[in-house]
């Protein structure tokens, strides 16, 4: 056994797995997406589990974060892009005409890998988008939003004091908090992360990985990383990816200890990456 895989079955043993009927948030069917000529992904079929943390891994290039960003249509913001397929979130398609996009990225929020607070406060930071939504009216309302998602965030206790100072003033383990707390406060169903932690000192990162055990109680969770010890001690479901194919899919015990591809096992053992 590699040190690495000694560290992941580790990871593992210390996270319950159940297996319980799972209802699906996020349904994905035969997706195809090109940049232009060069297709990105191809036919992707991936059903992902309500209120579970289901882990992206694979080499750089291999189309992870592009998935991700086709999960709340940020994709649509890329000119040369195009997206073939369904992506269902609770039954509704999507990339239906008559959807409103606005509203997709209301109910699938997303964190990405640099912080990136809005150069407001700490308070506006997190009422913007629920004032704009008409989700609260300002005011008491309002700063009780606020609070509600800042502790949600386990971020509130830091910042309570110093509302009106700007996001950006805050160490970059607060404002990925913050940019979470941003991502709940609209209350959506699930939000994707884009390789949260990976601009992180070892204590914000653990930070982060006990806010997502805690945040999956209520949000159905997509993360993006590159650590396979981190997928492996907070991801209930792993899926590799590998040149634009979703090369396996399971339960993340399955998935880092008695992989069914041999192309995984090479990935999850270190041999390419
Ligand atoms: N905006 C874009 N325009 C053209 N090609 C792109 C664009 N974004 C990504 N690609 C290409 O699509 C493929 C997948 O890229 P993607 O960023 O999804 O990979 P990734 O798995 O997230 O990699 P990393 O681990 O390095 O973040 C790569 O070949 C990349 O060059
Ligand atoms: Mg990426």
């Amino acid at each position: 056994m590699t040190m690495e895989n000694g560290f992941i079955q580790h990871a593992l043993h210390a996270q319950e797995q159940d297996s319980t009927q799972e209802s699906i948030k996020v349904q994905v069917k035969n997706l195809n997406l090109f940049y232009g000529e060069k297709q990105a992904l191809n036919s992707i079929n991936m059903d992902i589990y309500t209120k579970k943390i289901t882990a992206l891994i694979g080499p750089s290039g291999c189309g992870k974060s592009t998935f991700l960003r086709c999960i709340n249509r940020m994709n649509d913001l890329v000119q040369s892009c195009l997206v073939e397929g369904y992506i269902g979130v609770d039954g509704h398609d999507i990339y239906d005409k008559e959807i409103d996009v606005v509203a997709v990225r209301k109910r699938v929020g997303m964190v990405f890998q640099q912080p990136n607070p809005f150069p407001k406060s700490i308070y506006e930071n997190i009422a913007y988008a629920p004032i704009m939504h008409d989700i609260v009216k300002k005011g008491k309302e309002c700063d009780e939003l606020v609070e509600r998602a800042l502790r949600g965030a386990n971020l509130w206790d830091e910042v309570k004091d110093k509302l009106k100072d700007p996001g950006t003033a805050l160490s970059g383990g607060q404002q990925q908090r913050l940019c979470i707390a941003r991502a709940i406060a609209v209350e959506p169903d699930v939000i994707l992360m884009d390789e949260p932690t990976s601009a992180l000192d070892p204590i914000s990162t653990e930070k982060i990985e006990n806010l997502m055990l805690d945040l999956k109680k209520n949000y159905t969770i997509i993360i993006v990383t590159h650590n396979m010890q981190q997928a492996a001690r907070i991801a209930d479901y792993t899926a590799f990816f590998h040149m634009g194919n979703l090369i396996e899919y399971s339960d993340a015990k399955t998935l880092f200890v008695n992989p069914k591809e041999k192309k995984t096992e090479d990935y999850i053992t270190g041999r390419f990456g």
